[in-house]
């Protein structure tokens, strides 16, 4: 260690009344305009950054390579990327959960994160619908079905079962542009005993893509990008609260080392290889296939906001622009 980083070392400003004061005047607490919510989360985020800066002893060096790496992120729309990895996602969710669970909101189907990947205005069906576009051929066919209910086992008829996944590469359409519009993302209103059906293709699993700035940050941290193949949901119903959730197939190296921590237990699900010729001619298929059953408790509410999705930025559905969406093109 040289004298200089001995020196360094040893210095701690933050507490001083000089830092407080600058700390007052970044945060505009000195003017009459602006939020004064804007403010106090400025000042907060600011403080923790500066402190951290003072007892790390974080170099210039190290300050400028992440203003680098951040410019990196937003430069390749990575940001919604990376949230999951790091667990923001999670913990919303388990925030979300402690405000159900003392509401008495509870006994349905635990939520999960939605991930940066939807897309707004996918086709409606009634019961049934193909999901793929027949162009994967060598992908396995995959039967996803299920039942949607009240907590108290009723099913509810009509309610809304929008399903969306990657392909046998990992990839989303509308963000892999070699896709059809809408490949794999569908709206399916149930039945009249509250049933839902998909003709899909089983997905494989998806990496963040190598070297990329998310990459960079996962790698620093000694962790991977991997999620295990999934399958995401918004389900909502009339005087019920509406559920964003996701199914993990199980038997995938990364069912329970998901790096955007999307796994529940609950959430876990087999797909079953069907070779029975009575069950395949039943679904008019030509051969063997994977069954997935996935049945869907939803908790009831009279609060209207609660029976739609929060908003956020997302592909088709905002106004902001499709190139600052989360993840655009570069996943
Ligand atoms: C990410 C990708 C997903 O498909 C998903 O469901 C969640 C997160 C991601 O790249 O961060
Ligand atoms: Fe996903």
């Amino acid at each position: 260690m040289t004298n200089n980083e001995d020196k360094t070392m040893t210095v701690k400003i933050f507490d001083t009344p000089e830092v407080q004061d600058f700390l007052n005047i970044v945060a505009g607490f000195d003017q009459a305009g602006g939020s004064q919510r804007a403010k106090q989360i400025m000042h907060r985020l600011l403080s923790d950054l500066y402190k951290l800066i003072d007892d790390f002893d974080v170099t210039e060096e190290e300050y400028w390579s992440t203003v680098s790496l951040l410019n990196a992120l937003g430069h390749d729309t990575q940001f919604g990327l990376l949230s999951p990895g790091l667990g923001f996602d999670h913990y919303l969710d388990m925030r979300q959960d402690a405000i159900d669970a003392e509401a008495k909101r509870t006994g349905g189907t635990p939520r999960t994160i939605e991930g940066p990947l939807y897309v707004a205005g996918a086709p409606e069906a009634e019961g049934f619908a193909r999901m793929d576009d027949g162009s994967d051929p060598e992908a396995e066919v995959m039967w996803l079905t299920g039942q949607v209910r009240d907590v108290d086992g009723t099913p509810i008829a009509g309610a809304k079962v929008e399903i969306w996944h990657c392909n046998s590469k990992g990839n989303y359409s509308f963000f892999d542009p070699t896709q059809s519009e809408y490949n794999m993302r569908r709206s399916i209103y149930a039945d009249g005993e509250g049933r839902y059906t998909a003709r899909s293709i089983i997905p494989s699993g998806y990496g963040v893509p190598e070297g990329a700035p998310t990459d960079v940050v996962l790698k620093a941290l000694g962790r991977h990008g991997e999620r295990p193949a999934h399958i995401h949901y918004f389900v909502s119903a009339p005087e019920h609260q509406h559920l964003t959730t996701q199914i993990n197939l199980a038997g995938d190296p990364y069912t329970f080392d998901d790096f955007a921590f999307a796994t529940r237990e609950e959430l876990v699900v087999p797909a079953k290889r069907i070779e029975d010729p009575a069950e395949i001619a039943k679904r008019e298929l030509d051969g063997p296939f994977a069954e997935v059953v996935f049945d869907i408790d939803l908790t009831r509410t009279d609060a209207a906001e609660l029976q739609h999705r929060h908003k956020r930025p997302r592909a088709k559905e905002t106004e902001a622009q499709e190139s600052q969406l989360a993840g655009s093109a570069k996943v």
